[in-house]
């Protein structure tokens, strides 16, 4: 057998199902360990429908955690840093062992719709960020993530890949239900929903929020300083933040970078002008009687 069918073994297996949930394969596998998981109070969770800004709030809060201290932030990759719970893939530490060594107070991640949340995370009242991101740009940056995070299925055609994230069929499920459900969840726990968009457009001004939220305050030019370290541009040249120490076979960076484009609106490069009005057809009715101020342009 050749190295290429080898490599085929384990690359792109189909999505499967937990509870309903779509999910990569190797993450569905990981559902079962996740359930000896104990969460801690001082825990800070960070929730993301997949696409929507993760690394960048994870970044963010691992600097305020540290004081603005880049040197710090700098001792490993993110998804080291901030254990990703449901995380599992050949030739790679899962999160559950990522865990084992990550201290207190730990910030951890997940992308999981409510139906597969540890509920140690709700009986312990752990604090969530939310950041949420216009459903047109997700499904942008989730197709070239598809194409390049070869964990995933392959996404077929742009087109196909829409009707996909329309109906849910892509990992993590559907979109609508995620960015609804924990909104809703934040009326009875405590969570802070923040929007890609809000941070693109004034950084400053939601990291104020984290600041409050998670109890902490930073000097006027620390904050200066997180923002300037976590652009788009610094965090795209940094191999702590880029996804650049993970091995090929997980993500192939030549196919499409992690830190692709980094904006609001991108979405307009891809979708067809028949694309995009069958889109907000279909999204008026899966989003009616919401009122999250979705922004899908600056
Ligand atoms: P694009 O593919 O649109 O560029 P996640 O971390 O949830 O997987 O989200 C990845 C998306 O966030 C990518 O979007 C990536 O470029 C963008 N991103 C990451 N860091 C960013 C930053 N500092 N500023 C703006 N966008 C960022």
């Amino acid at each position: 057998m050749g190295s290429m069918e080898l490599i085929q073994d384990t690359s792109r297996p189909p999505l499967e199902y937990v509870k309903g949930v779509p999910l990569i394969k190797y993450f569905a596998e990981a559902m079962g360990p996740l359930q000896s998981f104990e969460a801690w109070p001082d825990d800070l969770l960070i929730s993301t429908y997949p696409k929507s800004g993760t690394t960048w709030v994870s970044e963010i809060l691992d600097m305020i955690y540290h004081g603005g201290d880049q040197q710090k932030c700098s001792r490993a990759p993110i998804y080291i840093r901030v254990p990703f719970l449901e995380f599992k893939a050949p030739g790679a530490p899962s999160g559950m062992e990522t865990l084992k060594e990550t201290p207190a107070p730990r910030l951890l991640k997940t992308h999981l719709p409510l139906a597969l949340l540890p509920q140690t995370l709700l009986d312990q009242k752990v604090k969530v960020i939310y950041m949420a991101r216009n459903a047109k740009d997700v499904a942008v940056s989730y197709y070239n993530f598809y194409n390049m995070a070869k964990v995933h299925p392959h996404p077929g055609t742009w087109d196909n890949f829409l009707e996909k994230f329309m109906s849910g069929n892509v990992s993590y499920g559907s979109w609508y239900q995620h960015v609804r459900e924990w909104r809703e969840l934040g009326r009875t726990h405590p969570l802070l929903y923040l929007f890609y968009e809000d941070m693109k457009e004034n950084p400053k001004k939601e990291i104020r929020k984290i600041l409050e939220f998670v109890g902490r305050s930073l000097p006027e030019e620390v904050v200066d300083h997180i923002v300037k370290c976590t652009s788009f541009k610094e965090m795209k040249a940094n191999p702590m933040t880029n996804y650049s120490t993970l091995p090929s076979s997980i993500m192939d960076h030549n196919v499409s970078p992690f830190m692709r484009k980094g904006v609001a609106g991108d979405w307009k490069s891809t979708f067809t002008v028949a694309q995009n009005e069958h889109f907000e057809a279909h999204y008026a009715q899966k989003m009616a009687g919401c009122d999250l101020p979705f922004r899908s342009e600056l």
